[in-house]
């Protein structure tokens, strides 16, 4: 292999950041030939150097600028979520000219304009590819069909609602469902992001904004909480034949697109409707290619570091 090597830096080593580790550690001549160059994992930022973690062995620092200005770095994957300072150290990695990966759907969703900007001007790639859908290269997707006309997007993008209502139909509380789903690992502590519908609206936005080539904001999304449902609501639903699931919709109209997540109801044999957890579905209509689906695991730790390393040997493999 010819090919300039490129070095590989990770900012947040926690669920998702440790098993990017873990992939490097065992797959590396596979990274290697899909990359078409070495890509080296040479280190990752952490909060707490006490924490004890699964991540492959990489060193780590708890200072993100000992990665950021790391000259053997051409590439940070940023994983550890949330708005900052996710957002500026996104902003210094493209100062520093290297090119950015990540999960990160908030501060994708909501800085847009200013981090495509951002890599543009630094003619290096951002890609977040792993933000929607998890293993499900739904991203990817999307930016194949420019030629065709949205009409309407719709989906499952949030595993902690799809369990909670699955949980619902079996005659379970809300807060016991949302209990559960914290048990298993599924919702976080605070689970506002996913029952009140930031999660999904976030999504939603960076689909849409993809789809139209331009910022459609997470505040343009309609958002209905999860938390008003019930095992009635749930049992309404299965008489008719249906199931409720938090879903995600946008609808191109001819004059505005129209955006919104809540509880819906799907018919029960649907692949929405027979989704019980971490399961994600995505659906596209459109004028030339009637509907489109995938569907895959959103979540977790695996799933989501194998978009995380096809977007790296995507960014690799067109490096000159
Ligand atoms: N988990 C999933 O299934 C999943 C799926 C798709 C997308 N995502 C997205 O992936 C991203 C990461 O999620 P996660 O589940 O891996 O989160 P996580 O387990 O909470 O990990 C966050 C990591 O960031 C580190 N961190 C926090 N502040 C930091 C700072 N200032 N400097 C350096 N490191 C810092 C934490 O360090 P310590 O460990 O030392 O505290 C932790 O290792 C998020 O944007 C999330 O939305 C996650």
């Amino acid at each position: 292999m010819t090919a300039k090597p490129l070095g590989i830096g990770i900012l947040g080593l926690g669920t998702v950041g440790s098993a990017v580790g873990r992939a490097f550690a065992d797959r590396q001549k596979r990274l290697d030939a899909a990359a078409g160059r070495t890509v080296r994992l040479l280190g990752a930022a952490v909060r707490d150097p006490k924490k004890a973690r699964d991540a492959g062995g990489v060193p780590q620092t708890t200072d993100p600028f000992a990665i950021l200005d790391d000259p053997a770095i051409g590439l940070v994957i940023e994983v550890i979520g949330g708005h900052q300072p996710a957002f500026d150290l996104q902003l210094a990695a493209f100062e520093r000219g290297k090119h950015v990966v990540t999960a990160n759907k908030e501060v994708v969703a909501k800085e847009w304009d200013t981090l495509h900007e951002a890599a543009r001007l630094a003619h290096r790639e951002l890609r977040f590819e792993a933000a929607v859908g998890g293993a499900v290269p739904v991203i990817r997707g999307l930016r194949e069909l420019q030629a065709v006309r949205p009409q309407v997007l719709k989906g499952l993008l949030n595993g902690t609602t799809t369990y909670i209502c699955s949980q619902l139909e079996q005659g379970v509380s809300f807060d016991d469902a949302l209990a559960e789903a914290q048990q298993k690992g599924y919702a976080e502590a605070d689970p506002t992001n996913d029952v009140d519908g930031f999660d999904a609206a976030y999504k939603l936005s960076i689909l849409v904004s993809l789809l139209e080539g331009r910022h459609f904001r997470p505040e343009q999304v309609r958002r209905t909480s999860l938390r008003s449902i019930g095992p009635a609501e749930a049992a309404a639903a299965a008489s008719r034949g249906m199931r409720l699931r938090y879903l995600a919709v946008a609808d191109f109209g001819e004059k505005a697109t129209k955006a919104r997540v809540g509880p819906e109801e799907v018919p029960a044999d649907s692949l929405e409707g027979r989704a019980g957890g971490p399961t994600n579905v995505i659906s596209l209509e459109s004028d030339m290619a009637a509907t489109l689906v995938w569907s895959g695991p959103g979540a977790g730790g695996d799933a989501t570091a194998s978009a995380i390393l096809a977007d790296v040997i995507a960014i690799a493999r067109g490096m000159r």
